[in-house]
């Protein structure tokens, strides 16, 4: 049973302090409220290494890609964006809050897509930023910055054709506040994707006794429970500040072999689509899937909203 987080957050370093300190003040001086949950970001700050291990504490989010990537590229072609062979999503700027390592903003930039990655955590900056270097084709499609979403805010006003918010909003200190501020740099029309954990007896259940305390799936203490949001609260949210929920699929993860599939209960995970009212509405794709990309496609069948 692993207790990374309790053992590492007691043996804390003077330079982890230090990092924590400067994103607080940071903070502190630009504006009074705040999206960010130091407690929250603590727990990420002494598992930065581990974001490229597949077999290490974030195996779980590296195998979420086989659904979510899917999910999001078929979403945004089904809105309306011209399909290019090899790179389907190029031309979307799409903004990653809480990028982590950059699991997610690298696929997302292989598709095509000019990617904006940011996360309060110098540590996972760093770490995405030299990951990205592997790949040369990465170089000029994603750009990585520690920062806050209401640090961007101002400069980045209906900037953004698409933000992905993946397994983050469970561990933000203000949601409506952070959901006021997607909508401000996202564009009219443009799409939100949250994947996140609902508030059940089962959430509770699978997601922290036995997925942190027996399995080890994630590390203990990763979760609180509390912080977790139920469905219901984050659509009421998102219809209340400016978004029209379309999609809520629900998703489960099979610890014996390593995978998630789509489900009809949300009652655990999900992922959740929502696009900015306001624009014109987009039309849709004319050009026909190839079977690949329609067996991908299958991957997104789910509760609609
Ligand atoms: C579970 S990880 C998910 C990382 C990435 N989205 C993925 O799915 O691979 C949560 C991430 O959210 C970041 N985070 C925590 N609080 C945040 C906040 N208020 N705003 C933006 N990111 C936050 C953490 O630093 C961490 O990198």
């Amino acid at each position: 049973m692993k207790n990374v987080f309790s053992h590492h957050i007691s043996g804390i370093s003077f330079m982890t302090w230090l990092s924590l300190l400067r994103v607080t003040t940071r903070r502190l001086l630009s504006t009074s409220q705040s999206s960010v949950d130091p407690k929250e970001l603590r727990k990420f700050q002494f598992l930065a290494h581990s974001w490229w291990d597949e077999q290490g504490e974030y195996s779980a989010l590296h195998s979420m890609n086989d659904i979510r990537v899917p999910f999001i590229r078929d979403t945004v072609l089904n809105m309306g964006s011209t399909y290019q062979q090899g790179s389907p999503l190029s031309g979307i700027k799409i903004l990653d809050v809480g990028c982590g390592g950059g699991l997610l903003s690298e696929p997302l930039g292989r598709l095509g897509a000019s990617v904006t990655g940011i996360d309060p955590l110098e540590e996972n900056i760093r770490v995405a930023d030299q990951h990205k270097s592997f790949d040369p084709v990465l170089a000029k499609r994603i750009q990585y910055k520690c920062s806050s979403l209401e640090d961007i805010v101002e400069e980045s006003v209906e900037m953004f054709d698409v933000i992905v918010a993946s397994e983050v909003v469970e561990h933000v200190a203000d949601l409506e506040m952070f959901i006021k501020c997607c909508c401000q740099v996202l564009k009219p029309a443009g799409s939100l994707f949250i994947t996140t954990i609902n508030k059940t007896q089962l959430s509770y259940i699978l997601g922290i006794v036995v997925a942190e305390k027996i399995a080890g799936i994630v590390p203990e203490g990763a979760h609180d429970w509390e912080k977790f949001v139920p469905p219901e609260e984050l659509e009421r949210l998102l219809e209340a500040n400016g978004f029209s929920v379309k999609t809520v699929n629900g998703m489960l993860y099979n610890p014996l072999t390593g995978s998630w599939s789509w489900i009809e209960s949300t009652s655990i995970n999900y992922a959740l689509h929502a696009v900015k009212s306001g624009g014109q509405a987009p039309t849709s794709q004319t050009e026909p899937l190839s079977e690949m990309e329609s067996e991908q496609c299958s991957a997104t069948a789910g509760t609609s909203v």
